[in-house]
């Protein structure tokens, strides 16, 4: 069985002084019965990679271009996350989505790029309030997760997050039986495209976990860990979000 994935996404927080939290986590974690990412800035991710080679704990970007390498001011590649000994990146955040006017194809290109860099793409779907009060969920998940993902997706280069964009950052989080509902259609659309080899592909829920959520967010079927904004920048938030996964692996 695939193990859990809790992924932290710092989104633009820390400088070099957080590197300090991510040593904390290190820490705690010894021997984690779950995989551990997190997603620093870009500026830190080679300082990130060095300080946790060796250790139960992945390094991952937040974003990358589509293309390996060229003339594209300010952006990274693929190639580059991975030479910085990135073991993931981050792609169709709600954010970037919405901020940098991502689609899906766009998305579905840089997870291409990111897999074929040797990363594992956690690609980003979510659907809008109005969406969800427009019966609109699930037709949502189903055209980004359709198109965003790259046909040569598994289990071993993908993890999908569930990010409800409403519930990002908002400390609205999903009924539970709302975040069944998706997730079960989320690993019905997998296993109808690529197989049975599809349950083994990661389902992350994101959007305002804490500590204080985590266990019944864990307990729900097909909920394979979180991605974690606010709550993983502090070793004190994220440790328990680690714990509660662990007891459900
Ligand atoms: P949040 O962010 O946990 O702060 O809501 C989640 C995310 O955007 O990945």
């Amino acid at each position: 069985m695939t193990r859990k994935l809790a992924a932290g996404n710092w989104k633009m927080n820390g400088t070099r002084a957080a590197l300090d939290d991510l040593n904390a986590i290190v820490s705690a974690h010894g021997d984690p019965g779950v995989d551990i990412l997190i997603c620093p800035p870009a500026t830190l991710l080679t300082q990130a990679a060095a300080l946790t080679s060796g250790k139960p704990l992945d390094i991952g970007a937040q974003d990358c271009h589509s293309y390996p390498s060229g003339a594209h001011t300010g952006d990274i590649s693929a190639p580059m996350v991975a030479d910085a000994g990135g073991r993931a990146v981050i792609v169709g955040h709600s954010e970037r989505r919405e901020n940098h006017n991502e689609n899906n194809d766009l998305v579905r290109a840089k997870a291409q790029a990111a897999n074929d860099a040797g990363l594992i793409a956690v690609i980003c779907i979510g659907e809008t309030l109005d969406e969800r009060e427009n019966g609109q969920t699930l037709d949502i998940i189903a055209e980004q997760l359709k198109v965003s993902t790259p046909d040569t997706a598994t289990a071993d280069n993908t993890v999908i997050a569930y990010e409800p964009v409403w519930a990002i950052g908002s400390g609205k989080v999903p009924s539970l039986d709302q975040i069944r509902e998706v997730h079960d259609f989320i690993r019905k659309l997998l296993i109808d495209r690529f197989g049975n080899s599809a349950q083994g592909i990661r389902i992350l829920y994101g959007g305002s976990v804490k500590p204080g959520n985590a266990a019944e967010i864990f307990a729900v079927s097909n909920v394979d860990g979180a991605l974690v904004g606010g709550a993983s920048l502090k070793e004190s938030d994220f440790s328990p979000i680690i714990n509660a996964l662990e007891a459900t692996a």
